[in-house]
């Protein structure tokens, strides 16, 4: 078989990647691991960037994500049992972020690529990739036994972080930056109305929480826990006892509780792989980098890779240049280093970390307190949360 490009991955990068390209008339081969049952089972973070609002656009597949995601033009900041509010539509001249949960999102392009005919392999056994210092890439998998193998001009590394396509590299040519933080998050959702319009990051001595959202009527709500935690210690009657804990007395009055229809533990990490092309192989996505989930810029930054990655593949074939895809690394790293340092900022300051005593939570405390008061301070906030513009410092 032989396709333009191979897509390793049927994860929000790998789908939004083929449907670009099929806007503009290249073909893509997808190759998943999973069933696509098991990629829509997958819960993640809900917060979408302008940058990722327009890109769904560009891709043809914005008409739901319009009609029922929540326009937010503001998040809470509780700390010392206090809300404060960033208003970031004002603090950005007229920003804004939307509430539109991954699986949805995931859903819609799914639902467009099968309604497209385009090809996706599920469940693709033992995938690997060769070649690709070449002009010819190849991409073997097995599918009901049967060893497959396709020919292609490109290979898309959109694998996640446990993919194939980043440990396929030659140790020598790549440099992995990492920290690993010391908890992680019990995530829940519940069939609940939110207590909140918008969200709330809660900074409390008990440890971080958040209130979020995926619609008026369901609620994700997130616990700072130790590492050590399993979920099954987690009764959903503890998971509200303990977030009333961390909530002011209005919040904690509003709060209305249910059962979980989803409960789980994910660690934190902040990682960075550079460079992001090898030879006809390109990274995108989680397969590149990581961040930890406070201020949710995970798909966000997932989503510009690959805004990045279609433009350059749509030159190469179009204008027959290659400079779009030399210049893709390093413009991706730009922008990527530059999420990652406000999610590890925002982690840092919003956490309680085992090992630091008391001076830590004042240390905090007292940031807040000149961010919610400060404009300069909300402004740095609100400008890097509602997502830096795509051609930042160029
Ligand atoms: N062969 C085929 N598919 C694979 C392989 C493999 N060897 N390894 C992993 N995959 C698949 C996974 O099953 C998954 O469906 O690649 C997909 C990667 O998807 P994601 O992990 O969702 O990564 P990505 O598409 O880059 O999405 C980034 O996800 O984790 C969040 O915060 C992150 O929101 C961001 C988004
Ligand atoms: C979520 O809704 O899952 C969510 C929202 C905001 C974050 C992280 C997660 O910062």
């Amino acid at each position: 078989m032989r396709t333009q490009v191979a897509i390793i991955g049927a994860g929000p990068s790998g789908l939004l990647l083929g449907q670009l390209l099929h806007k503009n008339g290249i073909d893509a081969v997808i190759l998943e691991r999973k069933s696509g049952d098991y990629v829509l089972s997958r819960i993640r973070a809900g917060i979408l960037e302008q940058v990722c609002i327009d890109l769904m656009d560009e891709a043809g597949v914005g008409e739901r994500m319009h009609k029922e995601g929540l326009v937010h033009g503001g998040f809470d900041m509780l700390f010392k049992g206090e809300r404060h509010r960033i208003d970031m539509n004002k603090l950005t001249g007229g920003k804004n972020v939307m509430v539109y949960g991954q699986t949805e999102l995931t859903r819609d392009l799914m639902d467009a690529r099968a309604a497209a005919g385009l090809a996706t392999v599920y469940e693709a056994d033992n995938v690997t990739v060769h070649d690709f210092d070449s002009a010819r890439p190849r991409v073997r998998y097995e599918k009901d036994g049967t060893t497959h193998e396709i020919e292609c001009d490109f290979i898309a590394g959109c694998d996640g972080f446990h993919g194939v396509c980043r440990a396929s590299v030659p140790q020598g040519a790549i440099t992995e930056y990492e920290k690993i933080y010391p908890f992680g998050w019990l995530g829940l959702m519940s069939d609940t109305p939110p207590v909140h319009e918008e969200l709330i990051y809660v900074n409390s001595t008990r440890g971080f929480a958040l209130c979020s959202q995926r619609s008026h009527t369901r609620s994700r709500y997130y616990l700072q826990v130790p590492l050590s935690d399993k979920v099954e210690d987690w009764s959903d009657e503890a998971f509200w006892q303990e977030l009333r804990l961390r909530l002011d007395p209005e919040a904690r009055e509003k709060l209305v509780t249910g059962p979980s229809i989803e409960k789980s533990i994910a660690p934190l990490r902040s990682f960075v792989a550079e460079p992001m092309r090898f030879g006809r192989m390109f990274l995108a996505g989680d397969a590149a980098h990581i961040v930890p989930p406070t201020g949710a810029k995970g798909l966000n930054l997932a989503a510009t890779d690959v805004k990045y990655l279609s433009s350059a593949i749509i030159e190469f074939y179009r204008e027959k240049s290659e400079a779009g895809i030399d210049h893709y690394s390093d413009r991706c790293l730009r922008r990527i280093w530059k999420g990652e340092r406000f999610s590890w900022w925002f982690t840092s300051l919003m956490h309680r970390f085992p090992d630091d005593g008391e001076i830590a939570q004042k240390l905090q405390e007292a940031e807040l307190d000149y961010i919610v008061h400060s404009e300069t301070g909300a402004r740095s906030v609100a400008e890097n949360y509602v997502g830096l513009p795509l051609n930042f410092g160029e």
